[in-house]
């Protein structure tokens, strides 16, 4: 890879474009660095110098390595200086258009086998490609913030992309221990496809006022997320995450699935942007974060029935078998768990009112999803509504006795945790009905490049997928909205 890609040009040296080249530095090549503002592009390579050096001060990388990084990248200060490089990494401003001219000027200037590489989010390579006579040569090459620690490079297919031009983009990925996925150019790609509904199901759930982000981001994290949606919200920008939102909405020709929330484009017109200008959901000026409305402490039912089929409370079923609180019968068939007179499940979607009719109890409780549940610091809960209080604060106090924090919330279809997953799942069901990824490299991507902790269809397949198609419909019905149709892809395995 290094023989066959000796020079590489980077253009751009803004966030991007700067730690791209400081990647392929890093691994050898000679990387020539251009930025229309000559300037800029030497004090980025100075500020990411004066950044390598205080990991030298903390022992993570030798003093040689750090100069051999500096050394191999070169900022020019004309495009023609590129002519010998066989890559060019584009990373400059989001606009098609300029994007289409500085191509066509590379393709002037560089020999005819140059591989040219767009690091867009939102554009179609397509689309960038059309501008070249020799649009095989062009690919995607999508990396994430920050370029030299973040694993995940969507290689991007566009229709008209070479298979050499994608295997070469593949395998300089390899050569720089990146985990590379194959991408369809389609709007988001795979991972700012797939997960729209981490954030646009959290907007619309604080839109239909049923809960806040504090506690959101708590299930959220509870469930296995490294970071809730608010805060990884305030975190990306405000103005950044509805831009995205609203490219992919437009691509995909308005599609109910992509609407972007009312309440984001507020908050953007209030310049309510997030960390950056100091507040978004959350204030940034020192002040504490809201509080996250725990249950009080209550005493635990002695006796507790458990199903002797395996369900999907099964850990929960084992903790409460394993502890010394309590007096654990069991029952065939049913819920999961039984306390005295109320039957408890893991939600499919329902309310728990509508469950409660269709399933011969007289009390029904549901339980939102989490990863694992032997983990989780939180266990969130709802009830239907004739269940009475001491009922209630029973099974409260059942899940204190195992060392959680509970939640209850009102009686909503899917909760929280269950609804947000679920979409997330069946937006990566479709992601593969329209042959942008294959089912591994999707749950590969947002391992790698979002930190999810377990891949969408893994964790499918640990809730059921008939389960997770069962608890779509349910929404949809509920809703009467078409952003929770259930994807064919997923119905068909289900
Ligand atoms: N920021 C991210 O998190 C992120 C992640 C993945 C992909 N991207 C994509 O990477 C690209 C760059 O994003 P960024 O955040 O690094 O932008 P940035 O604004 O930080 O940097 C862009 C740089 O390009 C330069 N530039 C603009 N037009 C140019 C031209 N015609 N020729 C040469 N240089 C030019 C600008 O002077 C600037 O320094 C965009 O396509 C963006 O969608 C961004």
């Amino acid at each position: 890879m290094l023989n066959k890609f000796k020079n590489i040009g980077v253009i751009g040296a803004g966030t991007m474009g700067i730690g791209i080249a400081e990647v392929a530095a890093s691994h050898g090549h000679q990387v020539f660095l251009f930025d229309l503002n000559h300037e800029f592009a030497n004090s980025a390579k100075q500020t990411m110098a004066n950044r390598l050096l205080s990991r030298v001060e903390r022992g993570k990388i030798k003093p040689e390595f750090r100069q051999q990084i500096i050394d191999n990248i070169v900022v020019i200060s004309e495009l023609n200086q590129l002519s010998a490089s066989q890559l060019v990494i584009e990373a400059i401003v989001e606009k098609l258009e300029i994007k289409q001219s500085l191509f066509k000027d590379l393709e002037e200037l560089c020999n005819e086998n140059t591989l040219f590489a767009s690091n867009t989010s939102s554009i179609s390579i397509t689309a960038i490609a059309a501008s070249l006579n020799k649009p095989e040569n062009m690919i995607g090459l999508h990396f994430f913030n920050p370029a030299p620690v973040m694993q995940l490079v969507e290689v991007v297919a566009g229709l008209r992309s070479s298979q050499t031009s994608l295997n070469d983009g593949v395998a300089l990925c390899d050569f720089w221990h990146k985990t590379a996925v194959l991408a369809k150019s389609s709007p988001g790609f795979i991972v700012n496809r797939v997960a729209r509904p981490f954030y646009g199901e959290a907007l619309k759930i604080l839109q239909e006022q049923v809960s806040n982000p504090q506690t959101m981001d708590a299930l959220m994290t509870s469930a296995g997320f490294r970071m809730g949606p608010f805060t990884l919200m305030d975190l990306i920008g405000m103005d950044i995450n509805l831009s995205v939102s609203k490219t992919v909405f437009k691509s995909m020709y308005y599609d109910a699935r992509y609407r972007p929330s009312l309440i984001q484009s507020e908050m953007v017109s209030a310049n309510l942007l997030g960390k950056k200008t100091g507040e978004g959901f959350y204030k940034y000026d020192g002040s504490e974060k809201p509080t996250v409305n725990y249950q009080a402490q209550h005493k635990a039912p002695k006796f507790v029935s458990l199903s002797k089929e395996k369900t999907p409370l099964y850990s929960i079923e084992q903790a409460i078998k394993s502890s010394k609180y309590f007096v654990a019968t069991e029952h065939e068939g049913g819920p999961s768990i039984q306390v005295g007179e109320c039957a408890l499940y893991l939600s499919n979607g329902q309310t728990c009112n509508q469950r409660v009719e269709s399933n011969d109890q007289k009390y029904l409780a549901q339980v939102d999803l989490m990863l694992d549940y032997k983990q989780c610091p939180i266990i969130h809960i709802s009830f239907d509504s004739q269940c009475p209080v001491d009922t209630k604060n029973h099974i409260v106090g059942m899940f204190q006795v195992l060392n959680k924090q509970v939640l209850v919330c009102e009686d909503l279809p899917a909760l929280i945790v269950m609804r947000t997953v679920c979409l997330l799942i069946n937006e990566a069901g479709d992601a593969i009905e329209n042959g942008v990824c294959n089912e591994n490299d999707v749950d590969l991507a947002m391992q790698k490049g979002v930190n999810y902790p377990i891949g969408l269809l893994a964790w499918a397949n640990i809730i059921g997928i008939e389960h997770v198609v069962e608890t779509l419909d349910n929404l949809h019905q509920w809703f009467g909205d078409d952003r929770y149709r259930v994807s064919p892809w997923l119905r068909a395995r289900a």
